[in-house]
């Protein structure tokens, strides 16, 4: 066992924080994953630079934090099914996975928690990602919005990525994407979100799986659901991390949104992702 010091380095004033002085391939101590879990309460999303992990390793790392889940859509690796591979090859040019600003599955009735995403292999350039403080949403919004928003709910579905008709018909080629008609249920969660830990409330909707306010039709919801994916992803709200091989971010599902650039055409990006498996909204 190995007991390190752990010391987190903010990167943004919005959000997130790299982690030094731990390797996630030891067995840690619980005092250093309660460290771990307070790093992520505080600056929502942390990173951790030239990690070594095999699929095991990442697995049970992330399973400090909770059971982990299977991705409705995504086949996970054929001996760990918890893990999907994300991943573009050079010669792609569909969308990359994952961009656009999101929070993971929340077409599911518990979306997770958190996600751990390991580099494997990362472009020269590129391939950054973006992630968004939510509370900071919530909180710059005037009383009276807020107030407006406390009392809808929101209906979040996976069709438009992973419906039958949804884009990974013709993206995503390299990953093992399975579209299906279970992409077209619908779940409602509140549009506020209290965080099951802090306690602090914080915007939850997104535009890959948010479609429309509970009773209202899609063009009635539109124009509020527009000014919020908006103001989710002012600039103030967020950090991008510039990843490096090796590289661990681990955010919490819960309070960020994040968002995938695609902007390496002709060179290869590769990620293991886990996700864990969150609590209802409420
Ligand atoms: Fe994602």
């Amino acid at each position: 066992m190995t007991y390190q010091t752990i010391k987190a380095t903010p990167i943004a004033g919005a959000l997130g924080a790299e982690i030094s002085g731990v390797s996630l391939s030891d067995e840690l101590s619980d005092s250093v994953i309660a460290k771990i879990r307070n790093a992520l309460l505080d600056h929502l999303v942390i990173f951790f630079r030239d990690q070594k992990l095999t699929p095991e390793q990442q697995i049970a790392f992330a399973r400090r934090f909770g059971p982990l889940e299977e991705h409705d859509f995504v086949k996970g690796l054929p001996d760990h099914p918890e893990i999907i591979r994300v991943v573009r090859e050079a010669d792609e040019t569909s969308l990359n996975f994952g961009g656009a600003w999101h929070s993971d599955v929340t077409h599911q009735e518990c979306p997770a928690l958190g996600s751990v995403l390991y580099a494997l292999d990362v472009p020269p350039y590129g391939g950054d990602t973006l992630f968004s403080n939510q509370y900071l949403a919530y909180e710059t919004l005037s009383p009276g919005m807020q107030q407006m928003l406390a009392g809808l709910t929101a209906i979040h579905t996976a069709r438009g990525p992973f419906g039958p008709e949804g884009r990974s018909k013709t993206n995503w080629q390299s990953m093992q994407v399975e579209p299906s008609a279970k992409a077209l249920e619908e779940m409602e969660h509140p549009v506020v979100r209290t965080h099951p830990e802090t306690g602090r409330k914080g915007l939850f909707v997104n535009k890959t799986f948010t479609v429309r306010f509970k009773d209202m039709t899609e063009q009635e919801s539109s124009p509020l659901l527009e000014y919020l994916f908006k103001h989710a992803s002012h600039e103030g709200f967020t950090c991008r991390f510039r990843w490096t091989p090796g590289a661990v971010a681990f955010w919490d599902n819960r309070a960020v949104l994040h968002y995938a650039l695609n902007d390496y055409s002709g060179h290869r990006r590769e990620m293991h992702r886990v996700a864990i498996s969150g609590d209802r909204p409420v």
